[in-house]
C-alpha cells in the first residue's frame, strides 16, 4: 500500500485525540500532510493547542498543525465540553507544547496543500464541525475536483442524535458548513452514529490498551477512561462509542466497513431538527451518488487495528 496523503481536520476532543494518535502511528500507510483544527468540542485556541499536545506525545513534530475557524459559518459556537472536559482532553494533563502552530489559517492550508498536490491524491479526514472545509471550498472551488475523497465523522440516520433527538454533534455544531460539503460533489464516505455506535470501548478493550504501556497507548487509555466516566454519568450504563478514530480506521482497513451509496442533505433551518442528516437510501432517486454511508463496522477489527498501532 502506498501511503495516503492525508489532512486531518479535527477539534480535539478526547476521541479526536485518539484518532490523531492512530494517524500519527501509521506513517507507512498515511502521509500526514497537515493537521487542521477548528473550534468545536472546545474553543479554537484549545483545539489547536490540544492537537499540538498530542503531536508532541506522538513525537510527530514533522507534521504541521494549522489553527482554523473559531466560529461556525452562520450559527453561534456551541462547545461539547461536558463530553470532553474543560480542556477538551478529559483527564489528560495538559501543557504548553514546544512547537507552535504553523503560520496561516487552516482553510487556506487545506486549499494550498490540495492545490499543490497531484490531482485526486489528497484525502481529508474531517472529525469536527466542517467549517474549515466549507471555507476552503468557497475560497477555491477547484479543491472539490482536486481532492481524492473526504472521510467524515458526522450525522445520524438509523441511530438518533447525540446532541438533540435527531442531530449528531459535528453536523449540529455547523450545519451550514456540512451542507456546503455534502452538496459540493466531493467523493465522501460518512461514518455517522449508525457506524460509530457499533464501536464501543468495553472494559476488556480498555484493559488491553492499558496493558500496552507505550506513551501513545497510555495517553489513549487515559482519554478513553474519561469517556467511560462521562458516558456513565451523562448517557447511561454501557461502554462509550469511539467516533473519530473510525475515520482513520476506514483509511487503514476499509475492509472492516460496509458502505452504501446515499443521498444526503442537512437540515439548516428548523429549530427542532437543526443539523439532522436526511439520508436517502432509495437507489432509484440517487442519480450518480458521490456519498457513501457506512452501515456496518467490524468493531473487533477496528480495536485490533488501534491496539496494533498504539504499540509503536
Ligand atoms: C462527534 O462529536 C464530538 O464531540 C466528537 O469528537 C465526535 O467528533 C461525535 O458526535
Ligand atoms: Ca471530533
Amino acid at each position: 500500500m502506498t501511503a495516503i496523503p492525508l489532512i486531518v481536520d479535527c477539534d480535539p476532543g478526547v476521541d479526536d485525540a485518539v484518532a490523531l494518535l492512530l494517524a500519527f502511528a501509521a506513517p507507512e500507510q498515511l502521509e500526514l500532510l497537515a493537521v487542521t483544527t477548528v473550534g468545536g468540542n472546545v474553543p479554537a485556541r484549545l483545539t489547536a493547542r490540544n492537537a499540538r499536545i498530542i503531536r508532541q506525545i506522538a513525537a510527530r513534530e514533522d507534521v504541521p498543525v494549522y489553527a482554523g475557524a473559531e466560529q461556525p459559518l452562520v450559527r453561534a459556537a456551541e462547545a461539547a465540553s461536558h463530553f470532553h472536559g474543560e480542556s477538551g482532553l478529559g483527564w489528560l494533563e495538559t501543557f504548553e507544547p514546544d512547537t507552535p502552530t504553523a503560520a496561516g489559517h487552516a482553510a487556506l492550508a487545506i486549499v494550498e496543500t490540495v492545490m499543490a498536490s497531484p490531482a485526486r491524491t489528497v484525502t481529508v479526514a474531517a472529525m469536527g464541525p466542517m467549517t474549515n472545509l466549507a471555507l476552503a471550498i468557497k475560497l477555491e472551488p477547484a479543491v472539490v475536483d482536486r481532492l481524492a475523497q473526504v472521510v467524515v465523522m458526522g450525522g445520524a440516520r438509523r441511530e438518533g442524535g447525540n446532541i438533540t433527538p435527531s442531530a449528531e454533534y459535528n453536523i449540529f455544531a455547523d450545519p451550514h458548513s456540512a451542507q456546503i460539503v455534502f452538496s459540493s460533489g466531493l467523493r465522501i464516505v460518512v461514518l455517522g452514529l449508525d457506524a460509530t455506535h457499533q464501536v464501543r470501548t468495553t472494559p476488556d478493550r480498555l484493559a488491553a490498551m492499558e496493558a500496552l504501556d507505550t506513551p501513545a497507548a497510555r495517553t489513549a487509555a487515559q482519554l478513553l477512561e474519561f469517556s467511560q466516566e462521562v458516558e456513565r454519568r451523562l448517557v447511561g450504563p454501557g461502554p462509550p462509542p469511539l467516533h473519530d478514530p473510525c475515520t482513520i480506521a476506514w483509511l487503514l482497513a476499509p475492509e472492516l466497513f460496509t458502505a452504501v451509496p446515499v443521498g444526503l442533505n442537512v437540515e439548516t433551518s428548523s429549530p427542532l431538527t437543526l443539523g439532522h442528516t436526511a439520508v436517502e437510501f432509495r437507489q432509484d432517486d440517487l442519480g450518480a451518488p458521490a456519498i457513501r454511508w457506512v452501515t456496518e463496522v467490524d468493531a473487533d477489527g477496528v480495536y485490533a487495528l488501534l491496539l496494533q498501532h498504539l504499540t509503536r
